[in-house]
């Protein structure tokens, strides 16, 4: 009987995979509503066959030796895996997934929500009004800037970048992006978009949308400089991972007027935000929510689920992130 760990209570259609997968004892599952503390996943992970984690678990060679040589696969509940030591877990021969496609479509939503919210000036209009300060309608009162019609720049332009594109179109938006290298040529035309350098991207973006993953070439990609090449009036928006972003070079942009605004999901130190931005009244800030709807964490779940039951039945897992070891 294969023991499966689970680091914090997930949706039970997955759950429930598992029990039918390898019976009910099999699956153990870190059920308070916190995350778990480092040496409590130390000792949970001893003599496990499979580990379903979350992303704010680290998953280091450590963690990856306190299980033990018997670990066969773990199975991230994410699309983002720069939780996890990808190298150190190759070297030991260990398959990680992740739950890429299911959330593409809900985080794109999400970026939308903020690129709207923000421009509209949503969260401070809504501060205003519950702190009573809302007397009349006033032809100035909280102006914001029209999305229809404007430049959007997107800063990757994966599977979340495309959808986030596609959805431009009924905003009658010139779209622009850059990326490692240009997409596809059908690609481009399917999106209406077009790849130009980065740059451009910065001078020429009314909003410019953050999709690139988390690497070594993309940890600070938008700083000081940065934010000084883009417009006055931009405005910034990041749902893929908070370390792209240079927080407290932001919040200086956004108090000096460097930029208009940022739209924030996702920060360098979750969750404590910088205290600098906390202050900026044209920061709109939420708690990492780009995948947070029912359906989609269910089925990020199950994902994570299907990797575990085929790896542990002797398959191959379909979200290899490291397919070498396998
Ligand atoms: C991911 O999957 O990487 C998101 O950040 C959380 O759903």
């Amino acid at each position: 009987m294969p023991k499966i760990f689970v680091s914090r209570a997930l949706p039970h259609s997955a759950i429930q995979m598992l029990y039918d997968a390898f019976g009910e004892e099999s699956v153990s599952i870190f059920s308070e509503d916190r995350v778990i503390h480092r040496d409590e996943l130390l000792e949970s992970v001893k003599g496990i066959d499979a580990l379903l984690p979350i992303l704010t678990e680290t998953i280091d060679a450590e963690l990856l030796d306190a299980a033990g040589p018997q670990l066969k696969i773990v199975a991230n509940y994410a699309v983002g895996y720069n939780n996890i030591d990808v190298p150190a877990a190759t070297e030991r021969k260990i398959p990680i997934t992740n739950t890429p496609g299911v959330l593409t479509e809900t985080t794109a939503d999400l970026a939308w929500s903020l690129m709207l919210a923000t421009s509209r000036r949503l969260g401070e209009g809504e501060r205003y009004l519950r702190a009573g300060k809302w007397k009349a309608w006033a032809p100035q009162l909280l102006l914001g800037d029209d999305i229809h019609g404007s430049t959007l720049g997107i800063f990757g332009l994966g599977r979340i970048g495309q959808a986030v594109a596609r959805r431009a179109k009924g905003f009658n938006m010139r779209v622009i992006y850059n990326d490692a290298a240009p997409a596809d040529a059908a690609i481009e035309k399917e999106l209406g978009v077009s790849f130009v350098d980065k740059p451009t991207l910065l001078a020429e973006s009314d909003i410019l949308t953050i999709h690139c993953p988390l690497m070594d070439e993309t940890r600070h990609a938008f700083s000081t400089d940065e934010f000084k090449a883009m417009k006055s009036s931009a405005i910034l928006v990041n749902t893929a991972r908070g370390p792209v972003v240079d927080e407290a070079a932001l919040a200086k942009a956004l108090q000096a007027g460097d930029i208009n605004a940022a739209g924030l999901d996702v920060f360098e130190e979750e969750p404590t935000i910088h205290p600098e931005l906390l202050k900026c009244e044209n920061a709109l800030i939420i708690p990492h929510l780009g995948s947070a709807t029912k359906e989609t964490r269910a089925k990020m779940a199950e994902i994570a689920a299907t990797n575990i039951i085929a790896r542990l039945n002797g398959e191959t897992p379909p979200n290899c992130v490291n397919p070498e070891v396998l």
